[in-house]
């Protein structure tokens, strides 16, 4: 999502239209506008800026305002869940726009409800509008301000678990923006006689290039004539103005050359947010309400079904690892385009799981058809909103990636495999085939994740000078076992999308049965071998490939000492949980993509004969 805020003494409306126009790339499924005029004024339409821009009339007057275009997590695109939020009945008293995610909305909604507050939206944010208006007026029908609109919206946030930028006007205080954030970006952008604010700078960079960036539990108040920075404990703070120097093409990315490499980043993020909410170390418990099926229900399943394409069936045949071994329940994968045509058979206490980051894969759609029409129930997993398959699935899980541009997916592969991760251990200490304890020390491993991402992140040019050393290889092969064998398909599979060198994805262990013919002085082999039941087996399908002078780069743990003895290369990624190691190897080898396909000058983000989500079969 993308939300902005304007304090000025011009018309509002059309600055902030220009600017959710600028943030589109962040979302764009619906978008609202409010501005303070004789009242709290807001206009809201589903599917693109252009859409509320005609909503709105020509002269709307009103010279600040709030701004938010949508990329729903939390109920459909509609009018409805589109932003602005607003409370205090007729007349509005309060409006806001939010990017993030309340973790604990569902508690504060069912309180809020029970002291009188109507709920529009299925949103977590519409909780916010209601606990601030809460907090200043006391009661639904609550008058008289007892707090101001900074101190209410400081005690709100106290009761708040999650993420937030947040941008708040209040009919009762004209003149002034009061804004917040945690986990979520939020910058402001500084004028003459107007200030801005928005999740990046694009939105604004057009009018300033002078910016202050908000910090976590930092609140704000912008008037057309000042900026002001309070700190957690509410104490006026100095803040640095930074100029902005990038143009807007590389605003939109964040500073990075492309969306893949900022996708790249954001796995850190996104990874947190498929989290949230559905993991309580504390009680060594995961909760995944929306899969729509009871703990007995669990234990009666007797098989999985995955079926995806592309990136999402290298996730899925993670899944069907994990759902074995981990949950012993027996669990097949297809490929969405053969599934339809080869007469599967059905089993009694089977659930469908359907992978596709789109939601609009046709082939995908097309088996789920198939498999529904035996009355299979069908979990979905995607990370679109409202995308055709959370109509047609029973239940649907996202992954809260937020928009993935760049063709090849990365965020969304990792942020699935998260949620696959969670769905086997659930149904593992459901059917009593791993212990409370083990769960406890699970969530505190996957927890850790986000943090070791970074870590690989920060060393990523030791990647990329691997990258360039074979950029010009004419083939590529790629090696792992177990858990890793399904990164390396995905990691061939990245190489070839965006770099277009041929390569090919192998079980180590099948290498000896034909691929080892291909073999040849220099071929560069890259070897996944993480710590694990496996490692030894690596070792000796290392040793086979360096036996007929192939070239190795082995992605192998920090603390690994062995490995050099026998690889050329090694790419380091932090000792973990061997469970948890494909999330990590997997960013090695997008990486290892994403700047081979840079030093061979290639399109990254529109790759040549491919498509974001293929609707056709
Ligand atoms: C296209 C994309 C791939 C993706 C595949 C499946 O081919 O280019 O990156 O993995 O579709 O997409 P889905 O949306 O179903 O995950």
């Amino acid at each position: 999502c993308g939300i902005v805020g304007y304090a000025g003494r011009n018309a509002a409306a059309p600055v902030i239209i220009e600017s959710l126009k600028k943030l589109e790339y962040r979302g764009y499924d619906s978008a609202g506008v409010t501005v303070l005029g004789s009242g709290v004024e807001t206009y809201k339409a589903v599917g693109k800026i252009i859409n509320l821009e005609s909503e709105i009339p020509k002269n709307l007057k009103g010279a600040i305002g709030i701004g938010h275009t949508r990329w729903a997590t939390h109920g459909r695109p509609s009018t409805e869940n589109a932003h602005p939020h607003n409370s205090g009945g007729n007349p509005v008293k309060i409006s806001l726009v939010h990017n993030g995610i309340i973790e604990n909305y569902m508690a504060l909604k069912e309180r809020l409800i029970g002291e009188g507050y109507e709920f529009k939206s299925e949103t977590d944010t519409e909780v916010i509008a209601h606990l601030l208006h809460k907090h200043i007026y006391g009661s639904p029908d609550g008058k008289e301000a007892r707090n101001n609109l900074l101190a209410g919206l400081r005690e709100a946030l106290k009761e708040i678990e999650g993420s937030y930028a947040l941008a708040v006007i209040s009919a009762d205080e004209q003149g002034k923006l009061v804004l917040a954030r945690k986990d979520s970006p939020l910058v402001i952008g500084l004028g003459k006689g107007e200030n801005f604010a928005a999740s990046d700078v694009t939105a604004f960079l057009i009018h300033t290039r002078d910016v202050i960036f908000v910090d976590d539990f930092e609140t704000a108040v912008l008037t057309p004539d000042s900026v002001e920075i309070f700190d957690r404990e509410g104490k006026l703070k100095e803040k640095k103005i930074e100029k902005i120097e990038w143009d807007f093409e590389a605003a939109e990315k964040a500073g990075y050359e492309h969306f893949m490499l900022k996708e790249i980043h954001e796995q850190v993020s996104a990874i947190h947010n498929t989290l949230a909410g559905k993991v309580s170390e504390l009680e060594g418990a995961i909760y995944l309400k929306e899969l729509n099926l009871n703990d007995d229900e669990i234990k009666k399943l007797s098989r999985v079904q995955i079926l995806a394409c592309g990136t999402s069936w290298h996730a899925g045949l993670l899944g069907k690892y994990l759902f074995e071994q981990l949950a012993g329940i027996h669990c097949d994968i297809d490929i969405c385009s053969e599934y339809r045509y080869r007469n599967p058979v059905m089993h009694e206490g089977t659930l469908a799981i359907a992978i596709t980051q789109s939601g609009e894969t046709a082939d995908t759609l097309a088996a789920v058809r198939e498999i529904m029409s035996y009355n299979c129930p069908t979990l979905a997993i995607t990370n679109v909103v409202g995308s055709t398959i959370t109509r047609e699935a029973n239940s649907v899980l996202y992954t809260r990636a937020g928009p993935e541009i760049g063709v090849a997916a990365t965020k969304t592969f990792s942020t699935q495999l998260i949620l696959l991760y969670l769905l086997a251990v659930k149904f593992a200490l459901v059917r009593g085939k791993l212990s409370p304890d083990y769960v406890k020390s699970f969530i505190t491993e996957i927890r850790k994740v986000p943090g070791e991402i970074q870590q690989i992140l920060n060393q990523k040019e030791v990647i990329r000078e691997c990258a360039e050393n074979f950029a010009c290889s004419k083939s590529y092969f790629f090696l792992g076992r177990h858990l890793s064998y399904p990164i390396a398909l995905e990691g061939a599979l990245k190489l070839k999308e965006i770099s277009y060198v041929h390569a090919e994805g192998f079980a180590a262990g099948e290498l000896k049965h034909g691929p080892i013919a291909l073999l040849d002085e220099g071929a560069p082999v890259v070897a996944i071998a993480t710590k694990g039941q496996t490692y030894e087996k690596m070792l000796s399908n290392i040793k086979e490939v360096k036996a007929r002078d192939a070239y190795v780069i082995a992605v192998a743990n920090i603390n690994d000492t062995e490995i050099g003895k026998y690889a050329d290369v090694v790419l380091r990624v932090p000792s973990c949980d061997e469970l948890l190691a494909p999330l990590l190897s997997v960013v090695v080898l997008q990486l290892l993509a994403y700047y081979t396909a840079l030093a061979r000058d290639c399109a990254i983000d529109k790759p040549r004969n491919l498509a974001k989500s293929v609707t056709v079969e």
